[in-house]
């Protein structure tokens, strides 16, 4: 079943100024990973957070199952039913893995029942051992971090994951298991899974690959 529907999106960032997001007319299906790709500036970044309902287009429209998403409330939209996982993370340092994404339950909103375990064995999933989840953010390594950014979306149940360059700085390995984390969410649980990247890899590990191309004045 398609997730997104775009129509004839476009965006510029002020009324005088070119379009950075020019027609584009992509379908996202539920169980599948995409990755966007293009040169940098080609408008990839601009793109996620269309689709995550922080910006709204300039002209044309996003569909989210069937729905506009400009004329939904964003705060529903953005709580319920996706996921960002921004480059920097955006986790608190000073916290533990459990209680970041204790929190991030917390602020959702929902009615969710044993927060503590149900962090634990989020983290747990996406390769972290307890004794890892009751570390402080700012003593774990970047891949480690990145997992436990990943945990944290997954805490309120989003049907769509967006993520920014989710393997940038990782080594091989890393990057694998941070893929193969996003592909069972795609072909187990059936989420709908955009990622944005540079890495021919990860390209090649997705179902279907989306090239934007830089706009020329
Ligand atoms: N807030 C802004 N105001 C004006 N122009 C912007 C703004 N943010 C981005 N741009 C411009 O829009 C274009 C697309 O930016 P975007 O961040 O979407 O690119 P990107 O494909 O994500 O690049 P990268 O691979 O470097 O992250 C660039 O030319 C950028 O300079
Ligand atoms: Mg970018």
């Amino acid at each position: 079943m398609s997730t997104f529907t775009l129509n004839n999106l476009c965006y510029s960032y002020g009324s005088r100024q070119r379009d950075v997001i020019s027609n584009l007319n992509y379908v996202f299906e539920d169980s599948k990973v995409y990755s966007i790709i293009g040169k940098s500036g080609a408008g990839k970044t601009t793109l996620l957070s269309l689709l995550s309902g922080l910006v709204k287009p300039t002209k044309g429209s996003i569909l989210y199952d069937g729905n506009d998403i400009s004329k939904m409330d964003p705060y529903r939209y953005r709580s319920n039913y996706v996921g960002v996982i921004f480059q920097s993370f955006n986790l608190l340092p000073h916290l533990t893995a459990i209680e970041n994404v204790v929190l991030s339950m917390d602020i959702s909103g929902k009615k969710i029942t044993g927060k503590k375990e149900k962090a634990q064995m989020l983290l747990n999933s996406v390769g972290l051992d307890d004794a890892t989840a009751h570390r402080r953010i700012l003593k774990l390594s970047g891949g480690e971090q990145q997992r436990v950014a990943i945990a944290r979306t997954l805490s309120y149940e989003p049907s769509v994951i967006l993520a920014d360059e989710p393997t940038g700085n990782l080594d091989g390995e890393t990057q694998t298991g941070i893929i193969n984390i996003f592909q069972d969410l795609a072909h187990k649980e059936g989420k709908c899974v955009i990622l944005v990247t540079h890495s021919p890899y990860v390209a090649q590990m997705s179902d279907m690959v989306y090239e934007l191309a830089v706009k020329k004045d």
